[in-house]
């Protein structure tokens, strides 16, 4: 049986609801509608934070046992409808298929994490100045959050942040991505399932929501706001938050540099820059945007680079055999052809790839010869494309891979244990990987600095951002 009946457009609030108004949801493979579904609106919001607010009253006061145990139960049934989320995951967004796999382990990774650290949600005592005094700290649950959520990871992306808030005793109304809002709603379900109480848990699909959005962050009853996307949109609800001074997480955007030192063995190099390139079709904020080779060995590398780009198979995301799908939409596929264009106008070379192919589809692509003032050296091109660049010093390389705005991923290959120390404790980025092409995890910190983002999800960082510190002096009387 599959996990929804979706022939209706339904959303979730404290029960499913049929929208009066709804969307089309189109396969990016084919261009065809998959089905239409709830355009939810300001109506619909001002009832979310209603209930989420109503409900955070009774959550919070559920032991972290019993929180625990509801999430292990989700964690579960996430288990038992891998390939139905997998497929759903395809067809929505067009990840391969095994990739699909492998991110609904992921996002179940998150669910079974925070269900063990509801658990684990500690306070401390200290010592007071004075003999009468007793001072202690306690952790509480900062209140209901608004979680909007990509298309890039739509099942990850929402564990990710509705799995710490839950466990630390939040609500969550949740806005899926404009196109992924099928797998938001199949976790929805199956969060009901797991016996997740009504209320605590709300998917509010909408097409257009700029204006939705507003009205919950303007609201002074949600008290968190926690968002993955373009920094362009972070910017946005940082200023939107601060009228009512909310808890806020943004993880944004990236332009991730891979370095590879002169000692580097080539074939593994190829292969985890690969996996970091290629991974979901080059669409993640921590994908690498620039390969950094040392002017030693970047002959070689490019061209074995380049035949393992030529060997990607790239194809129907729903095939076992694909590495490369289609872009997401045709914005996306716009901006990768311009990116190459602009960098061949500025005298850029094709290695392989360079064009796109039929429908959204753009070809696996290597480009050298590459310029600062080249647009692929500036913005995230989130898409199949991979400049190379050749260094010739320690110094020069950090130099460059640090001259961005964004700080979110940056990684090294080296066999040299002392240069991976200081290099990545020199690197002004969030998250390292070195001689590893992807290093994310649910027990690790993901997060950016600069402008890539405030705050950490993941590990047992990613529940402090649901929680608030409170202070309690005890002044002893007798
Ligand atoms: C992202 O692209 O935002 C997430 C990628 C990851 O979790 O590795």
């Amino acid at each position: 049986m599959p996990i929804l009946d979706l022939s209706k457009p339904l959303y979730f609030t404290d029960d499913w609801e049929i929208a009066e108004k709804t969307y089309a949801i189109n396969n990016p493979t084919t261009g065809k509608t998959i089905l239409n579904i709830a355009d939810c609106g300001v109506k619909e919001a001002k009832r979310a934070v209603k209930i989420a607010d109503e409900s955070f009253l009774l959550w919070r006061q559920k032991t972290a046992f019993e929180r625990s145990k509801i999430l292990m139960n989700w964690y579960e049934l996430i288990l038992e409808h891998v390939e139905e989320l997998a497929q759903t995951m395809t067809l929505e967004m067009a990840k391969p298929i095994r990739e699909s796999r492998g991110e609904v382990a992921y996002a179940a990774g998150f669910v079974n994490w925070y269900a063990e650290e509801a658990k684990r949600v500690y306070g401390e005592t200290f010592p007071s100045h004075m003999a009468n005094k007793r001072a202690m700290m306690i952790k509480q649950p900062v209140g209901p959050v608004f979680a909007i959520t990509p298309w890039n990871f739509p099942l990850a992306m929402l564990t990710r942040k509705a799995a710490p808030a839950l466990a630390a005793g939040c609500t969550v109304i949740l806005k899926p991505a404009e196109q992924t809002p099928i797998s938001a709603l199949l976790l929805a379900k199956l969060w009901q399932d797991a016996g997740g109480p009504s209320g605590t848990l709300q998917v509010l699909p909408c097409e257009k929501p700029a204006e939705l959005s507003e009205l919950i962050i303007a609201d002074p009853r949600i008290r968190k706001i926690t968002f993955t996307g373009s920094t362009k949109v972070g910017k946005l609800l940082y200023k939107q938050s601060a009228e009512t001074v909310k808890k806020i997480s943004l993880e944004l955007g990236g332009h991730a540099p891979f370095i590879i030192f002169e000692d580097a063995d080539i074939e593994l190099a190829v292969k985890e820059v690969v996996a970091s390139k290629f991974r979901n079709s080059g669409q993640t904020c921590v994908c690498t945007n620039r390969i950094y080779t040392h002017s030693s060995i970047v002959s070689e590398f490019a061209r074995a680079y380049a035949k393992s780009a030529q060997n990607l198979v790239v194809g129907d995301p729903a095939d076992d055999t694909t590495d490369i799908g289609p872009l997401v939409n045709q914005a996306s596929l716009q901006k990768v052809s311009s990116h190459v264009d602009d960098a061949l106008s500025k005298g850029a070379r094709i290695i392989t790839g360079g064009k796109a192919l039929h429908g959204l589809f753009y070809a696996p692509t290597v480009i050298t010869d590459i310029k600062d003032n080249m647009l692929i050296m500036q913005e995230e091109s989130f898409g199949p494309i991979a400049p190379i660049i050749s260094f010739d010093s320690e110094e020069e390389v950090l130099k460059m891979a640090n001259n961005t705005e964004y700080g979110l991923a940056a990684y090294i290959y080296t066999n040299n244990l002392s240069r991976a120390y200081k290099v990545a404790e020199a690197l002004e980025y969030g998250i390292i990987g070195v001689n590893d092409g992807v290093p994310s995890a649910p027990y690790a910190p993901f997060g950016g600095l600069k402008q890539s983002g405030l705050g950490r999800e993941g590990g047992k960082w990613g529940i402090e951002e649901f929680l608030e510190t409170k202070y309690i002096s005890v002044s002893l009387t007798q």
